[in-house]
């Protein structure tokens, strides 16, 4: 379903991504893992086109989503969510608000202005809300809520969109352990059900180990590493992260691997 064909993305003299080429058969759970500034923002920035590439092609489906333009294009964007490292919520409106925005292309602006949600927009958001455990904070502003609760409200601002495929930009690198769980479990929970596709960039290898299916490495804007989670050892950690520092910190930073993971999800999120 997804055919990244030599994709690179030059600034300056400088190839962030370069000539990176990988293809994903069906609906999978990918982790993008490398160091700081091997170019994974840059990647999904692509993607989702918020970054025009220099050269290369996505094939999403058979239609290369780097040719589109105008009416196609913003079609595309509604189809493949992206998700923040910092939630990017609007932080005094209430939370049932700040899902519905993610519906906004396909609302008029004046609709919008005065903030004239459908009733079946407001019942459609409260359900994800309850699907993510959270139903109970809809009215409270986003800024009266933890870390990973915004979290789990930008997860179902996503939702709203229907989207095909979410990208998440380093979606737990500001939360603590236990939080980092729960939004991992919520993000592979929305995968395994709906069988919609994850990209997501991760700063921990442990974490690309536990919840993806596939995992990719990049170093200096090339893929280094690419196969299934069993085959990340040691050796191949290091290709990715360089025998530096950069290795071990990746390796044990904000470990969640002491969480047993999905186990008792519905009172781990209730209680949270
Ligand atoms: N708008 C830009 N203008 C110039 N250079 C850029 C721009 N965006 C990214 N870069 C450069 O491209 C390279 C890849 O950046 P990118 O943000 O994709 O890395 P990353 O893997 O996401 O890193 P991190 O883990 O720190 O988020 C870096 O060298 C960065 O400085
Ligand atoms: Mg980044």
């Amino acid at each position: 379903m997804l055919n990244v064909s030599n994709v690179s993305r030059v600034f300056g003299k400088k190839a962030a991504v370069d000539r990176i080429s990988f293809t994903v058969d069906k609906p999978g759970f990918v982790g993008i893992i490398g160091r700081s500034g091997a170019g994974k923002s840059t990647f999904l920035r692509m993607m989702n086109r918020l970054t025009d590439a220099t050269s290369g092609q996505i094939f999403v489906d058979g239609t290369d989503i780097l040719a589109l333009k105008g009416a196609a294009k913003r079609a595309w964007q509604g189809q493949c969510a992206m998700i923040f490292q910092q939630f990017n919520l609007v932080p005094r409106m209430d939370v049932a608000s700040n899902v519905m925005h993610g519906v906004l292309n396909r609302r008029s602006t004046l609709a919008t202005m005065f903030n004239l949600w459908s009733e079946a927009d407001i019942t459609r958001a409260l359900s994800i809300l309850d699907r993510l455990g959270i139903a109970e904070q809809a009215p409270k502003r986003a800024e009266a809520l933890s870390g990973g609760q915004q979290q789990r409200v930008a997860i179902a601002r996503a939702l709203m969109q229907d989207p095909k495929i979410i990208l998440a930009d380093e979606p737990i690198a500001s939360l603590d352990p236990m939080n980092a769980q729960i939004v991992m479990d919520a993000l592979h929970r929305i995968h395994t059900e709906d069988g919609r596709m994850v990209i997501a960039n991760l700063h921990t290898l442990d974490t690309a180990r536990r919840y993806c299916d596939r995992v990719i490495g990049m170093r200096d804007g090339r893929i280094v590493f690419d196969g299934t989670p069993d085959l990340l050892t040691t050796s191949a950690a290091r290709d990715i992260y360089g025998a530096d520092a950069s290795f071990s910190e990746a390796a044990t930073s904000t470990s969640i691997d002491t969480l047993p993971r999905d186990q008792n999800y519905a009172t781990t999120l209730l209680g949270a």
